[in-house]
């Protein structure tokens, strides 16, 4: 079947249709210096502060699913088969505020008011998603939007009184919608060859829809980037100004955005979101789904995914630590062959993985907990929200009969790449799990690692701080439930 070098998108009811765009352009750019739609806001351009924040529509059976999203991160091609909904497109036809722009009017949420465009986005996405959020949940929505001069108290009420009302609903009904998302939706690979119109440079951009599709375009371009939630990419163009010569999009293969039971474990696709992998992991290990909430900010999470945030190799991505302290296995695929390695054995060195030419991440395994076993993740950053880790400590420990039978410990930001603490662990395997067990622990994790000194943290606060993170481990796993320290979200801690 012939490729298509057109993206289709709804905006306000009506189709646009763009031949060949350039494959690296942002969505915000696109807004702001083509349609002259400039409600939509930029202030940092990497997906911080969130002025830029529009809703996304995306087809789930007969209804669609919106979710909030960074506009400047993120580049006109994924639009392709969406809704895309601005700050403009909540404009009621008689002129009237939508009721998210009235609540922030009736509760003086506004001041400079640079950053409400992107703050209604945001409470319009949770009004959506989730009619009766309480008040963790609306702080959890509002944490990418940064307000520098109203403060949030006035917002939070504008939540408030928007979640307290009938459902709101933007124009041109819902049917209608769902139609016409279901006459473009997209069957054959899209293939663009777009032009920067500013350098000239030309560009190459290729979506499979399915992973075979996926396999055979990797192959044939071996050199290409490819992109999945963007929050690293987008930042490449955005902010390092890099001109991708060649790009593969792999939000649209199918097979990679399945989360599959298979009973002792569940595999969850390269292209799930962090959004949609969070319930089914918390629901197995509740810190990490905890851990997961604490990545970036919504925003970041409905577009970054688990499979970005491995295949990138970075030592202070959180999930590798959480996922390698469970025993996950990661699967690569290349042409039609596939190989499975345990995700520690991913991370060779600062920037060098095994993933080789032509090979792509397809999904992670990530085993179900076995009897006995506990897990606990904890992540030490400067801010709460919408911060990177100075310190993630990840423990999978089995404990029977009050003896450590097995013990998986892995720490990101201690190392080169996310690294088991096999010092520590071969100190407390096979003892008592007891105080003096634990401060064993932690005096053999000193041969484990020698961090580094950044902006983020000391070296010595490092080290203290991650063999702390094993006595918090041993507190919480050995005293009654009343001592563990839950942080805000009920279910799990990742405090
Ligand atoms: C504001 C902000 C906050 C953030 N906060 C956090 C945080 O709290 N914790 C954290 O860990 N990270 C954080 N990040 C980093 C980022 O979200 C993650 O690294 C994310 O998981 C990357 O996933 P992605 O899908 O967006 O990947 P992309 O940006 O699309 O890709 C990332 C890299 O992986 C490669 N890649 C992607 N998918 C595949 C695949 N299937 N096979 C082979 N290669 C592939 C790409 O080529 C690229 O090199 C943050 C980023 C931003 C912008
Ligand atoms: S402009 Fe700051 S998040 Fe997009
Ligand atoms: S109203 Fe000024 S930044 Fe929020």
């Amino acid at each position: 079947m012939a490729a298509s070098n057109t993206i289709r998108f709804l905006l306000d009811g009506n189709l646009h249709e763009i031949e060949n765009p350039d494959p690296t352009e942002t969505i915000l750019n696109h807004l702001r210096y083509t349609m002259a739609r400039t409600g939509t806001k930029e202030g940092c351009a990497e997906g911080d502060c969130g002025a830029c924040t529009v809703v996304i529509g995306e087809l789930d059976d007969d209804s669609i699913r919106y979710r909030a999203v960074n506009a400047c991160i993120l580049f006109m091609p994924v639009l392709d088969g969406k809704e895309l909904i601005t700050v403009e497109s909540l404009r009621a036809s008689d002129g009237a505020l939508h009721p998210v722009q009235q609540a922030m009017v009736d509760t003086h949420g506004s001041q400079c008011g640079f950053c409400t465009p992107g703050i209604v986005m945001s409470l319009f996405a949770l009004d959506k998603k989730n009619k009766n959020a309480d008040g963790n949940a609306i702080e959890d929505a509002l944490a990418g939007n940064l307000c520098r001069c109203t403060g949030y108290g006035p917002i939070i009420d504008a939540a408030k009184q928007i979640l307290g009302s009938a459902a709101t609903e933007n124009s041109g009904g819902l049917k209608a919608r769902v139609d016409a998302l279901k006459k473009f939706a997209r069957h054959q690979t899209l293939e663009l060859v777009g032009r920067n119109a500013l350098t000239g440079t030309t560009k190459k951009y290729y979506a499979p829809v399915s992973i075979d599709g996926l396999a055979e375009v990797v192959e044939q371009h071996p050199n290409a980037t490819i992109l999945a939630g963007g929050t690293d990419v987008g930042l490449w163009v955005t902010k390092q100004h890099r001109e991708l010569e060649t790009v593969i999009y792999i939000g649209g293969v199918s097979e990679l955005q399945e989360i599959e039971d298979h009973g002792d474990a569940i595999d969850i696709g390269a292209g799930v979101s962090y959004t949609d992998a969070m319930d089914k992991l918390g629901a197995l290990y509740p810190d990490m789904g905890e851990l997961i909430r604490r990545i970036g900010s919504v925003q970041i999470r409905n577009s970054g995914t688990i499979g970005g945030n491995i295949a990138n190799g970075s030592p202070i991505g959180d999930s590798p630590p959480a996922l390698i302290a469970v025993g996950a296995t990661l699967v690569l695929r290349k042409g039609s062959s596939e190989r499975t390695i345990s995700l520690e054995d991913y991370f060779i060195d600062y920037g060098k993985q095994d993933l080789r030419t032509g090979e792509f991440v397809a999904r992670v395994s990530v085993p179900k907990p076995k009897a006995n076993q506990h897990f606990r993740a904890y992540k030490l950053s400067k801010r709460f929200d919408q911060d990177i880790s100075a310190v993630c400590g990840c423990f999978g420990l089995t404990i029977e009969g009050g003896i450590v039978t097995d013990a998986r410990i892995c720490y990101g930001g201690m190392a080169a790449t996310p690294k088991r603490a096999s010092h520590a662990e071969a100190a407390i395997t096979g003892k008592p799990w007891s105080e003096e067990t634990a401060r064993a622990g932690m005096k053999a994790m000193e041969q484990d690692y020698i961090p580094l000194s950044d902006m983020r943290a000391s070296a010595d606060y490092r080290l203290m701080s991650a063999k702390n993170l094993l006595m918090k481990a041993f507190v919480e796993t050995t005293s009654s439930a009343q001592t563990r320290v839950l942080a805000r979200g009920e279910a799990g801690n990742a405090g």
